[in-house]
């Protein structure tokens, strides 16, 4: 679709998605704030992705670790040296900082993108954030905003190990926010500064990482399958050995076919025993394994997977996004000359149920409805909507993706019923009112 970017931009600021941030400023730096849909929708996919990732499985525990770390950690972990950095060139007319791999500074003629001046030579610019930690403000006190959730795993290693009594191979998996000081940030939530990861860190026997490699990698595809993103809008794509993270052996990135262009949702990452050894040389603590199986004392591998909830939510936004020219209801006069229908899966939609009074006028439907409003809230997330037409509203609904719509009409009075509106198939049927918890729930379900 055409110009699909600005419409999503304009969609979720529109309807309470996505906000910029301190916007009554101007804005900052690329970050961006979840409205009460987007939160919602935000809690969804994380939902899913933590059921899959720990409830569905076996052998795979959460964690949620802090924030703050000793910045020990990122020493270790090399975040702090040249791999975790951008290589930029700066302007000398206009002294704005770009990214040399957008600019494709290999060639000898580029130039300044915004101004046509010329250009430094490259350099590395770290993405680490750095803060500071009690009250005096120096380098004793420096320390960092995690740049990836993991090491806060790597972190509690020991602890979950022998806490659970876990026995290889095993997981743990965390979900949390994570700040980089990038440098472009552009294309709405693809690229910002603090950003939401999902991570799943598998451990296992070195001889076995391959194995797992590729079974998680299928697992991941899968996931972004099952929550409805089009099979042609994702691929994967093996990092070459020259942009390969300085931590990894070996990466396969999921990515989707956004309206700029492919990127990256996830990455499938083979971490060999980088980061276990690593922390054990700094921190003096043997983090070996002790395999009593094979005898042996040993570092396992982890196999990764690191999602970035900001991305998936965006794309799951433009999967969803459908245009409708002269409307889809055939009984009525279409009022507008596009409708737009959102079709997200109905765990990530915000709003599973709206409540509509056919007409707000009459006390008694009204108060029908606030009933039926009532008995739902407790078991889905609802919103109760009286203004303008039935048609209107339910175009609203549509547009914020919400699963069903139930209007409470004259016949209800009489009937104890109402009528369910299905918003793909745009179906309607009657329903008796003390049935519809558990008939939203099967519905929900699928069963
Ligand atoms: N622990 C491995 C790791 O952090 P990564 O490829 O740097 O790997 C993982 O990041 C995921 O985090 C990416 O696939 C992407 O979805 C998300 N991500 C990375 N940088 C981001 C940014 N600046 N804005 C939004 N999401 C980002």
């Amino acid at each position: 679709m055409q110009n699909l970017m600005p419409k999503i931009i304009s969609l979720a600021k529109r309807r309470g998605f996505i906000f910029p941030s301190s916007e009554i400023y101007g804005g900052f730096g690329s970050c961006y704030d979840f409205g009460p849909l987007g939160v919602e929708m935000k809690n969804n996919i994380k939902k899913a992705w933590w059921d899959e990732m720990t409830k569905n499985q076996e052998n795979i525990v959460g964690l949620d670790a802090a924030i703050l770390m000793s910045p020990k950690v990122w020493q270790a972990s090399g975040h702090l040296t040249a791999g975790f950095a951008d290589e930029l060139v700066e302007c000398k007319s206009c002294h704005k900082r770009f990214r040399t791999d957008e600019i494709g500074r290999g060639r000898a003629s580029a130039s300044c993108p915004e101004c046509g001046g010329e250009l430094t030579e490259p350099r590395k610019f770290n993405l680490m954030m750095r803060t500071f930690v009690g009250p005096v403000e120096n380098e004793a006190a420096l320390t960092y905003l995690r740049a990836e959730t993991c090491q806060g795993i790597y972190m509690n290693y020991e602890n979950v190990l022998n806490s659970m009594r876990l026995k290889i191979p095993f997981g743990m998996a965390q979900i949390g926010k994570v700040f980089r000081n990038e440098i472009t940030t552009k294309n709405f939530v693809f690229r910002i500064r603090e950003f939401e990861q999902m991570e799943m860190e598998w451990f296992c026997r070195p001889k076995e990482a391959e194995k797992y490699f590729d079974f998680w990698k299928k697992e991941r595809l899968n996931w972004y399958l099952n929550l409805g993103l089009k099979k042609e809008n994702l691929r994967e794509r093996e990092v070459s050995e020259k942009e390969l993270p300085h931590y990894s052996i070996r990466t396969v990135d999921i990515e989707y076919k956004f309206p700029f262009g492919w990127g990256e949702l996830e990455a499938i990452n083979n971490r060999g025993d980088w980061d276990l050894s690593n922390h054990s040389k700094c921190s003096g603590k043997d983090l070996r394994y002790v395999d009593e199986e094979k005898k042996k004392k040993y570092f396992l591998y982890i196999v990764e997977t690191s999602g970035g909830i900001d991305r998936v939510f965006l794309a799951l936004l433009c999967d969803a996004y459908q245009e409708i020219k002269g409307g889809r209801t055939k009984t009525t006069k279409p009022t507008k000359e596009v409708e737009i229908l959102l079709k997200l899966d109905k765990r990530i939609a915000p709003i599973k149920v709206a409540v509509l009074p056919l007409v707000r006028n009459k006390p008694k439907i009204v108060k029908k409805a606030r009933e039926v409003y009532q008995l739902l809230k407790p078991h889905f997330f609802c919103q109760y909507d009286e203004l303008g037409s039935i048609g209107r509203r339910y175009r609203r609904q549509d547009e914020i993706a919400t699963i069903f719509c139930l209007t409470v009409d004259f016949e209800s009075l009489k009937q104890e019923d109402l009528t369910i509106r299905y918003r793909d198939t745009m179906k309607q049927e009657r329903v008796k009112i003390k049935d519809l918890p558990w008939h939203i729930k099967k519905l929900m379900c699928g069963i």
